[in-house]
């Protein structure tokens, strides 16, 4: 009895997870966005330059489709009074959001926009909450692709009635236990169903509105992991924020990941946590940071959305952008799970550190198994992927032929395993394929 319901329970939640028509998110999203590079300082030109970027620098080519505007798109002091629909801003948008969108996918690619599930936007522009429907109709009409929705402005009346901690949101939203939170403790009472709060209810009804339109549109929820969006996050959306923004520093990158780690069961095909969107090229990072960032993000499946000018970017960062291996890994149509810690390296295993997150990951994927190792520390040091630790390699394998994903090259038939010294906060990888006997 005990048996039969929990499979009813089972089947019940796969039926509810949101699937797309034409597979869209069922991958995690590649693409571009405003954010991080402009700010509120957007227009029709260097979105439209961006998108040239894309397929110029044969990013379209390694896949990336979304060309997205973030905030600061409208007319700020309000909504037409007769249609009630949001305004392009005229300045910024001379031929209209519908008319970057047709400019966009003249190039063969998808164009996304930014709404909140609240009074106004983060930045204080209109937003959708008693609009859901008027605004999903709209961003059909101007042939919208994909919507991210934020969580800015909600309203005293759908607030949450517990909470759930984000760590890095315990100073701001609590629960906390000495000035920490784990990835699951909250206040609410044993066995209380997030899927109910107000915030799961404020994203579902722009699911539903956006499911009416007759066009594809991924939906892509922003609510910064917050009312335990893993519970719920695959029947609602393609994608979840599962942290508050990224910023463009190391401490951050290391800060998110180490967060993600413990959450990534929620990770299989059709649902993806968004770890945010890519900071490379930005701020201090350093070029193997950049390689760390890239490497792990792809590898935990969250959704690779630029946020750099693409017309300054170094050729460096476009590679690092480009790497097939690790593209070929988000995009494994085959093998829908994350790679996953195996050991943790500098800390014991299982420890949450936000500046030493765990060290050693592996996943399965069609190319063979994907290893890789991080440097966590501020200082060069060895680090060394040992073949019998690594899950899913063939069990009793003592050499397998590898490649480095970072220059493509074929190492041959490697036995037991690879040492080597490793830059601080820089990444080593391999694609790890059949088992061989070395000579
Ligand atoms: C668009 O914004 C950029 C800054 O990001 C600015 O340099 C440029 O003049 C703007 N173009 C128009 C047409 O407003
Ligand atoms: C409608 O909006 C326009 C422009 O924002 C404004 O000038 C006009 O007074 C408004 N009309 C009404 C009836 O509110
Ligand atoms: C909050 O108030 C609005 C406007 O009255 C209403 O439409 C909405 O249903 C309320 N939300 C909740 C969770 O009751
Ligand atoms: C918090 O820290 C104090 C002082 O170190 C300790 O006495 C207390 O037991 C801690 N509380 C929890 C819940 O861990
Ligand atoms: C939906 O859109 C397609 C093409 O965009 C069109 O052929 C079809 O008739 C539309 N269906 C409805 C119900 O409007
Ligand atoms: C999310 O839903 C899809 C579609 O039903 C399913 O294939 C996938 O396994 C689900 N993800 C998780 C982590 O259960
Ligand atoms: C990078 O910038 C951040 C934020 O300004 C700063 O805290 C950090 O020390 C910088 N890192 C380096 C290596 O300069
Ligand atoms: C995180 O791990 C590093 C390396 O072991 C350690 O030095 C640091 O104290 C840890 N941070 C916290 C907050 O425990």
């Amino acid at each position: 009895m005990q048996k039969s319901i929990s499979i009813a329970v089972l089947l019940v939640q796969a039926a509810q997870a949101l699937v797309l028509k034409d597979g869209v998110g069922k991958l995690p999203a590649l693409g571009w966005n405003t954010w991080n590079a402009f700010g509120c300082n957007i227009n029709e030109t260097n979105i439209l330059t961006a998108a040239n970027q894309i397929v110029k620098l044969g990013l379209k080519d390694a896949g990336y489709e979304y060309v997205n505007i973030d905030d600061c798109w409208a007319v700020k002091s309000g909504r037409d009074n007769v249609t009630g629909q949001i305004i392009p801003d005229p300045t910024k948008f001379p031929s209209g959001i519908i008319g970057v969108a047709n400019q966009v996918h003249a190039l063969g690619l998808k164009v996304g926009i930014y709404g909140s599930a609240g009074t106004e936007t983060c930045g204080g522009y209109p937003a959708q909450i008693g609009h859901e429907y008027l605004d999903a109709a709209t961003f059909a009409a101007w042939g919208i692709d994909y919507f991210k929705y934020d969580n800015c402005y909600v309203p005293a009346n759908w607030t949450d009635e517990y909470v759930a901690c984000v760590p890095d949101q315990w100073q701001t939203y609590g629960p906390y236990i000495n000035g920490t939170c784990k990835a699951s403790s909250s206040d609410a009472p044993p066995g209380y169903n997030w899927a109910t709060s107000n915030t799961a209810n404020r994203y579902a009804i722009m699911r539903d509105a956006l499911l009416a339109q007759n066009r594809t549109i991924l939906y892509s929820l922003c609510e910064w992991g917050q009312a335990d969006v893993e519970v719920w996050g695959n029947a609602t959306g393609s994608s979840w924020r599962m942290s508050g923004d990224i910023t463009p520093w190391w401490a951050r990158v290391a800060e998110i990941m180490n967060e993600n780690s413990f959450l990534l069961n929620s990770v299989n095909f059709w649902g993806h946590n968004d770890a945010d969107m890519l900071e490379i090229g930005n701020g201090n990072l350093t070029l193997a940071e950049s390689r760390s960032h890239f490497a792990f993000w792809a590898a935990m499946k969250s959704p690779l959305i630029i946020g750099t000018n693409l017309a300054t970017l170094p050729s460096t960062h476009v590679d690092i952008l480009k790497n097939k291996y690790l593209l070929a890994f988000s995009q494994d149509k085959v093998h829908g799970a994350p790679a996953t810690p195996y050991k943790w390296g500098t800390n014991p295993d299982w420890t949450f550190n936000a500046t030493n997150p765990a060290e050693y990951w592996s996943g399965q994927s069609t190319g063979g198994i994907l290893a890789l190792a991080l440097n966590t520390l501020d200082t060069p040091a060895e680090r060394e992927i040992k073949w019998d630790e690594v899950p899913h390699l063939t069990p009793g394998g003592k050499a397998f032929m590898v490649t480095d994903v970072w220059t493509g090259k074929s190492l041959g038939c490697v036995k037991r395993g690879i040492k080597t010294l490793v830059q601080s906060h820089d990444t080593i990888g391999y694609m790890i394929g059949e088992k061989c006997s070395h000579k």
